[in-house]
């Protein structure tokens, strides 16, 4: 029987759980509204992973060579490899050159062209013409445009009447019988108190899971907390199997270099300075999508030609490029590089690997931010008071590849749309509704034993097995053996987590706690990418198999749903891909082979 603990009540219109990109967005459409808006955030807003996003967003204005909507859409399902939702995509692609002037009159700070329009590079698969030639599309400011963003938008929620509720932990969603949602269960790390927060709509904006992996981009925090939560409640994920490596993490340190120093010239080489990159994407070269430079980049280090004394990594080469547009456009990484390689860019290349990024999988939504389950026959039954956006949702636009750029536009595109979606739904001021006490309870039992926990296993040797079982098993490169391999390992290692040792009793600022918590919810996500991946049969994207090396459209051209269990079980299903455009002005963009 957990200690009986004193509950702290809140009755909100909405609660918005996470404060990045999407979050920070859905919370500022709420307040323009009217709505009663809290905002849960287990870091200072300012300090979200949003923070670290680089490139630029995406969108067709047009300000430096022709572009139209109807091109991104077209790059964003092939860039998908036919797994994203056209109606979706649709929606994200033609809502996107609104978005960016919404965000420029809000205050984004972004880089210029000459004539003082918003400067836009070249990003990965974004072309003009159904893939003809290169477009101009990612907006930046600088490579700093998902700080100048997130700044901008925090600035706007205290604009108006949004309550921040800052270092929160979301312990559990409050679930009524009938599977809808009536609130969340948090914990206040400051002063050690217990939240109960009612609202008529919860929104996860919680963010992915890259901390599930040993090697990755991500910050310690992204060990997307909603969507344990969503496991736990009993609804399923949809197609966790494919995570994005990004090409350029800094070789051992992890940390991003932006897609946007290919973008301004920058070029990959190998061992015997070949930009091999032209072999495997003819045309799109080293600005190919990040699955198959990713793919290429392993290629070459498995075939000998990796760079270093253990031939291990590719080098990145900017030193050709001006040293004053490295410092206008890239000053970050150029700083990223000499702390964490050591490198001047203007002089050296900068030692790079494919490193976990991103997770096109997440909850299943539909493009208002509302999310979905299977129930019986209807494959798209919404859950009653909840949604999600933002890397924590799946809505799907990214399929089995995101392109570059294309995140930061889903964040604000997508949290517009669930704010506007609320707005049809909540009733302003209404009554909050009751928590169901059953959940309220398991969260309590789950938090409790958790924070008692006496075991002899130190809560980072257990995350450092399950981080190593998911690079080893389920990295660029997948076979059934590996990965049916990876499932048992995981299992080995999620059996000792009973055993886990949580030596810190507190109540307050009790990190070691916070941290146990977040490894059990890395856990049930980890065990559904493994199991979602040995299932998938065919090759698409990021999921690469060596043993099914092509994508299967009779039999695969569908989303994973995957539900697991308290003891870590897993349960599959699937759901059909919408190849359905949103309005007759585009038609569907018919699989074909996907080369650049
Ligand atoms: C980058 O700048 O390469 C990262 C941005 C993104 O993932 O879209």
């Amino acid at each position: 029987m957990p200690q009986a603990y004193a509950i702290v009540d809140h009755a909100y219109d909405v609660v918005v759980v996470g404060a990045g990109g999407a979050g920070l967005r859905a919370v500022v459409g709420l307040v323009e509204q009217g709505l009663k808006t809290a905002c849960l955030t287990k870091v200072f807003p300012t300090r979200s992973h949003t923070v670290a996003a680089q490139g630029g967003i995406s969108a067709a204005l047009g300000n430096m060579g022709p572009d139209d909507w109807r091109y991104h859409m077209y790059d964003t399902v092939k860039g998908s490899d036919w797994l994203g939702d056209q109606d979706a995509i649709e929606y994200m692609c033609r809502a996107a050159p609104e978005a960016i002037i919404e965000l420029e009159h809000y205050g984004v700070p972004f880089s210029r062209t000459p004539e003082g329009k918003i400067y836009q590079r070249a990003f990965g698969g974004m072309t003009i013409e159904y893939g003809k030639s290169q477009a101009l599309r990612t907006c930046a400011a600088a490579d700093r445009t998902g700080h100048a963003m997130l700044h901008t938008l925090y600035q706007q929620s205290l604009r108006h009447k949004a309550e921040f509720f800052v270092e929160y932990i979301a312990l559990d969603l409050l679930m009524d019988d009938d599977s809808a949602c009536r609130g969340v269960l948090a914990w206040n790390l400051d002063d050690g108190t217990l939240h109960r927060f009612r609202a008529q709509s919860t929104v996860l904006a919680t963010g992915g899971y890259g901390r599930a992996y040993f090697s990755c981009t991500s910050a310690h925090t992204c060990t997307g907390d909603g969507n344990a939560m969503v496991l736990r409640a009993g609804l399923p994920l949809q197609d966790m199997e494919f995570v994005q490596f990004h090409p350029t993490g800094i070789y051992g340190a992890g940390c991003l270099i932006t897609e946007g120093a290919r973008g301004e010239g920058g070029y990959l080489v190998n061992a015997n300075g070949e930009r091999f990159m032209e072999r495997y994407a003819p045309s799109a070269k080293d600005l190919a999508s990040r699955d198959v430079v990713s793919r290429a980049m392993t290629m070459e280090v498995r075939e000998g030609r990796g760079c270093g004394k253990d031939k291990d990594h590719i080098f990145l080469h900017l030193d050709h490029l001006d040293p004053a547009v490295l410092a206008e456009r890239l000053p970050g990484i150029s700083e990223s590089a000499k702390i964490f390689a050591g490198v001047d860019v203007t002089r050296q290349p900068i030692p790079v690997q494919p490193t976990v990024h991103y997770n096109m999988g997440g909850i299943p939504t539909n493009p208002g931010g509302e999310v979905l389950t299977k129930r019986g026959a209807d494959a798209n039954a919404k859950v009653p008071g909840l949604m999600a956006v933002g890397e924590a949702a799946c809505v799907s636009v990214h399929g089995a590849n995101r392109l570059g750029s294309n995140s930061l536009l889903d964040l604000v595109v997508f949290g517009r749309a669930a704010a506007q979606q609320a707005g049809k739904t909540v009733t302003k001021g209404g009554a909050a509704p009751s928590a169901p006490k059953a959940s309220e309870e398991r969260a309590l039992g789950r938090f409790d034993r958790f924070r008692h926990a006496q075991g002899k296993e130190p809560t980072a040797k257990l995350r450092l097995g399950m981080q190593r079982v998911m690079q080893g098993h389920c990295a660029v490169f997948r076979t059934g053996p590996l990965l049916e391999e990876g499932v048992r390992e995981l299992a080995a290692v999620r059996a000792r987590l009973p055993e886990v040792s949580v030596t810190d009793r507190s109540l307050v600022w009790n990190s070691d706690l916070v941290e146990t918590l977040e490894l059990d919810n890395l856990m049930s996500q980890a065990a559904v990418t493994v199991s979602g991946a040995a299932n998938r049969l065919e090759s698409r994207g990021a999921h690469a198999r060596e043993d099914y090396p092509e994508r299967d459209d009779a039999n695969w051209m569908k989303h994973t749903l995957a539900w697991c269990d308290d003891k870590g079980q897993v349960t599959i299903d699937y759901r059909p891909v919408h190849l359905e455009t949103l309005t007759d002005e585009v038609q569907t963009i018919p699989p074909k082979p996907r080369v650049y």
